[in-house]
This record gives structure tokens, sequence and C-alpha cells, in this order.
């Protein structure tokens, strides 16, 4: 199985045969994972460089954990103590980097399209874990390795995608993959932080109304209001947002089912989720962590062009 791509830029440029092939070779992985042994050989030999220009918990130690479960070599930067404060620019950054036998670069950039930027300048596989507010297609990929392991699969199952849109590449990703995949995707949040052009460019329905969308839903995807990417004010405060878009136990009560809740994390309790849903039996946000590991192991295994067996 191989993918249609060099990189992992978006999942706007892939085909649904190269998601289907991502999800069934990660679920392959997570077998790996459970396994007493966790290690597999299948990235010996490969050097891959973590670049971070931004903060990371969850994606750079996922990344870093798959890197190590495959036995590959890693080398981590981060833009912090680096001699980008010195002015290097990133093309001459990763150059230098490259020089030094690199096979694979895992990149998080504040700027939109530093990934793409570097894959028509240098000849390694780039990955990229999250460009500015354009795309964060590993996290789409794990949330939809995490929808399927509870529902069966992506086609026909109702996702609401609750927040900050606007800012958010993790929305991005999402919608493309769900739409790419057979789903149907609700985007809800206050009118100044959902741009409406996005009805028509991804056929997805748009709401104001929480309790609609959560009535509707199967899964709630909640999203972090990016304070540090907004420029000006879009809602009156944090605690207006949490009356008007907050998820509380009582509403999740009140639906006449039970939905999956999801976060990629970091969450802001007590603004978009409330701490007794977030840590509730319907929230699948430890599991969504979970599958990032293996989701990551896959795409840095089937970008690799290695032909040995996943085992
Ligand atoms: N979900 C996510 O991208 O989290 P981090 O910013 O901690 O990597």
């Amino acid at each position: 199985m191989q993918l249609t791509t060099n990189h992992l830029l978006g999942i706007k440029s892939l085909l649904p045969k190269d998601i289907s092939i991502i999800l069934s070779t990660a679920q392959q992985f997570k077998e790996v994972l459970q396994r007493p042994i966790k290690k597999v050989p299948s990235l010996r030999d490969v050097t891959i460089v973590n670049l971070f220009y931004e903060n990371s918990t969850r994606t750079r130690i996922s990344f870093e954990l798959a890197q190590k479960r495959l036995s590959a070599d890693t080398i981590n930067f981060s833009s912090s103590g680096s001699s980008v404060s010195k002015g290097e620019t990133l093309l001459d950054t990763v150059n230098n980097i490259l020089s030094m036998k690199v096979d694979m670069v895992v990149m998080r950039h504040s700027a939109t399209g530093a990934p793409h930027f570097l894959a028509q300048h240098i000849p390694a596989a780039i990955i990229n874990a999250g460009d500015g507010i354009n795309e964060h297609p590993t996290q789409a990929l794990l949330d939809a390795l995490s929808i399927s392991e509870k529902l069966g699969g992506l086609k026909g199952k109702k996702v609401a995608i609750i927040g900050d849109i606007m800012h958010s590449r993790v929305a991005m990703s999402n919608m493309y993959l769900l739409k790419k995949m057979g789903a149907e995707v609700t985007i809800v949040g206050p009118p100044t932080l959902i741009p409406t052009y996005l009805k028509e460019s991804f056929d997805v329905n748009i709401t104001y109304n929480i309790q609609e969308a959560l009535e509707w839903c199967d899964v709630a995807n909640v999203l972090r209001i990016q304070l540090e990417r907004q420029n000006q004010v879009l809602f009156s405060s944090l605690r207006e947002y949490n009356r008007s878009f907050g998820i509380t136990r009582k509403m999740l009560d009140g639906l006449q089912k039970e939905i999956l809740i999801m976060h990629p994390g970091p969450i802001n309790r007590g603004v978009e989720l409330d701490s007794d849903v977030a840590d509730s039996g319907q929230s699948i946000i430890l599991n969504q962590v979970e599958n990032g590991v293996a989701v990551r192991m896959a795409v840095l295994y089937l970008l690799s062009g290695r032909k040995e067996s996943t085992t």
C-alpha cells in the first residue's frame, strides 16, 4: 500500500484512499503498541528531525515517541535557544540540519505554508505538525481513527466542530478529512469566529445554536479558544463565551442520546468544556492522544518509502 504523496502537508491534498491507507496502517501499529515490546525495526537507519518553531506538548512528544517505537534516529530542534534568535532563516536552518544527512522533517510553524515552502526547496519528506491557521493533518487523522474506533467508521456520522473555527488548523483539517470520508459536519460557534465562506467551500452546515448542534450530532469535537491568534476583540469575554458555547454536564444529561466528546488539547477548563465533561466516560480525549502515536507511526512509516512489514 503506497500513498500518492511524498509529503504530508495537509489533508486537502490527500485522496480518500490515502486517508484509508494511513488509518488502516495506524490500526496495525496500535496492535504493536499493545505488546510487551512496543518497538519495531521499521525505520532503522532513518534519521528524522523534529523542528518546532511553536510550542507543543502532545504533538511533539507523540512524534518523538512514534519515531522511537519505529527505531528511527531523531533530532529535536526548538526555535527557542537556537540560532533563529540570531536571524538565521528557515531555509538556512533546515539546509544546515539536512547537511547532517537527515531523511525526514516534522515541522510546526506559526506561519501558514511554512512546510509547503520547505517541501519545494529540500529533498527530505516533510510532515506538517501544524502551520499557522492552515492545517494540522495528523490531528485530523488521529481524530478520525478515534471516531472510527468508537462508532465503527466515518461515513454518515454526524460531527459538530465547536468553537474558534476561524483560528483553528484542527477545524480545517477535520473538515477536509470528514467530508472526504463521507461524514456530515456542522460547525458551531459565535458568528465572529465562523467565516461564512466555509459553508459552500466545505459543504458543511453552520449554526450559532449549541443546543441544536448537540441534539443533531454523534460527536462533539470541541476546540480551544485561541486567544494568542486573535488580534481583535471577537467576543465580549471568556465568561460570556462559556455561558453561550461552553459544554456542561447538564446540557449532555438533557440530550436523548450519549454523544462522544472530543478535544485536541490543551483544554481551557471552564471555558469551552467543564471539567466534569472533559473527565467523563463520554470523553475520548485521552483516546485521541493515545491514537496519535499510532497515527504518527503510520505516517512516518508510509512516507519513509520502506517496504518491510509494519510488524
Ligand atoms: N493537539 C495539539 O496539537 O496539541 P499540542 O499543541 O500540545 O501539540
